[in-house]
């Protein structure tokens, strides 16, 4: 039987490159038996980063919670008979880890099964303030009531745009090349996408010029531009923004009276400089800010917990309407009851690691480096290889997890599309054509993840070297 009920043509519209036709080929592949490199997505799991022990074990407790005493015992029982124990293999969990875990479910009362505070339990957004005011040395101190615990970073854009976009004439402006949530949400929710284009050639800097254009050109075709989205370190660039060009934005949104989408998810991702946080750089000026951060990337890589917060500066003010957007943003957050609560407890880790000098900070801090200092490395041999392979270049001061060098070398007609699936198919590398993110037309890039371990990365990078140089010059 076939029905002719109409559906959301904004979903229909909606793209996701990421996730698009040369990642599904890849999977074909892989079931033929090919070896395939997934670097087309920033799973860190998937592709063998190891979880950080302190969240897995706390988690362990908070979900088991009955072994809390049985795990206490154990752990004191090793402690007097370590020569049954050493070598045993028996993971014993350092008492650190048992207080932390019990200190969370005094806090959070009502235990892991049960919807909390739509808002989030107010200790955990108490600890993300404290967070944010030990990194930012803001004058104005973050306000837990301002913060929202959600599902991962994209829910937090979700619920955003779904407040700010009113209309098919609401503009966002996005960066592009851009992380495809943005132009899948924006049209998801009905409203425009206003693309400004960072300076790749200047490491993807933002000048005053390059804002005010799209701006201007945007009001002139009747866009009501609402809001600015910046993503820093960014994805798919995974270029680190500098001062000057975050000060830029800031001078530009106060102007025209804009609200931020601060995306700081990748702000622990960093290589090649140092993070600013757009709510340091708002300071106490009166800008409508909204931060965005993630347990999904960073060491924490726990993008299948889907947990993450919002932090609000001063919330815009409705013109001629008595709507209260806090208010709004409460009743948003109370429809869907909570964000769940391992993604929750997993955020209040993020933010609220074991203290310095314990038992548990040292093996944390051991693992957080090795993490880090890999993903450095990776990066840095990937770019390194660029330099053997003709007309590629690669911007940005690195951060997050990706590269996005641009291919100058393709022959006419031949697509960045052409060159990721020729690769993908040749040497088994998946990546995602730039085309995917959008970029300035007439360029042609491709973003590569990071993730795969160090010595994939180093297998397949001399048959990356050799399929580039051969398929620029006889792509047939
Ligand atoms: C810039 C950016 N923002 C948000 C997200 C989504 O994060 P989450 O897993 O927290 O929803 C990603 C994921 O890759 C991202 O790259």
């Amino acid at each position: 039987m076939t029905h002719n009920i109409p559906v959301n043509q904004n979903l229909v519209d909606m793209e996701y490159a990421v996730r698009g036709p040369i990642p599904h080929r890849a999977m074909d592949l892989q079931k033929e038996g090919h070896t395939i490199y997934a670097c087309n997505i920033g799973n860190p799991q998937a592709l063998k980063q190891k979880p950080i022990s302190f969240y897995r074990q706390v988690v362990a407790l908070l979900e088991a919670s009955d072994n809390i005493q049985r795990e206490r015992n154990l752990t004191k029982f090793a402690k007097n008979n370590s020569d049954v124990f050493e070598g045993s293999g028996i993971n014993i969990i350092p008492t650190g880890i048992i207080n932390y875990s019990e200190e969370f479910l005094h806090n959070c009362l009502t235990g892991m099964g049960a919807y909390t505070e739509s808002q989030g339990p107010r200790f955990i957004r108490e600890a993300i303030s404290q967070f944010i005011d030990l990194r930012d040395k803001n004058d104005i101190a973050s306000d837990p009531e301002s913060i929202f615990l959600t599902d991962g970073a994209s829910d937090a854009v979700r619920r955003i745009l779904e407040l700010l976009i009113t209309g098919p004439h609401d503009g966002i402006m996005i960066p592009i090349p851009q992380y495809p949530l943005y132009s899948a949400t924006v049209k998801r929710c009905g409203g425009v996408q206003v693309g400004y284009y960072p300076d790749e050639e200047k490491d993807w800097a933002l000048t005053p010029d390059i804002l005010e254009e799209v701006y201007q050109n945007a009001t002139t075709q009747g866009v009501n531009v609402k809001c600015i989205v910046i993503i820093n370190p960014g994805n798919p660039t995974g270029a680190i923004l500098d001062k000057q060009s975050i000060d830029g934005v800031v001078n530009f949104v106060e102007k025209y009276d804009l609200s931020i989408i601060a995306d700081e998810v990748y702000q622990e991702n960093l290589y090649g400089g140092s993070f600013i946080s757009m709510a340091s750089a708002v300071g106490s000026r009166d800008i409508s800010l909204f931060s965005l951060h993630s347990i999904s990337k960073g060491f924490t890589g726990e993008c299948g917990h889907r947990g993450g917060y919002m932090e609000i500066r001063n919330i815009p003010i409705m013109k001629d309407s008595n709507v209260n957007l806090s208010e709004l943003l409460l009743k948003q957050a109370s429809v869907s009851l909570c964000s769940n609560t391992v993604g929750q407890a997993i955020v209040y880790m993020m933010v609220k690691p074991p203290k310095t000098g314990s038992k548990p900070y040292n093996t944390y801090a051991e693992e957080k480096n090795v993490i880090l200092r890999e993903l450095e490395t990776k990066a840095a041999l990937i770019k390194e290889s660029f330099k053997q392979m003709e007309g590629m270049e690669c911007f940005g001061r690195t951060g997050a997890m990706y590269l996005f060098p641009r291919i100058n070398s393709l022959p006419k007609d031949i697509t960045d599309f052409d060159y990721c699936m020729r690769l993908l198919e040749e040497t088994g590398i998946c990546t995602v054509n730039g085309g995917g993110f959008g970029q300035q037309p007439g360029t042609s890039h491709l973003r590569i993840a990071f993730l795969p371990p160090v010595q994939s990365i180093t297998r397949f990078l001399p048959d990356w070297i050799r399929f580039h140089n051969r398929f620029i010059k006889s792509p047939h």
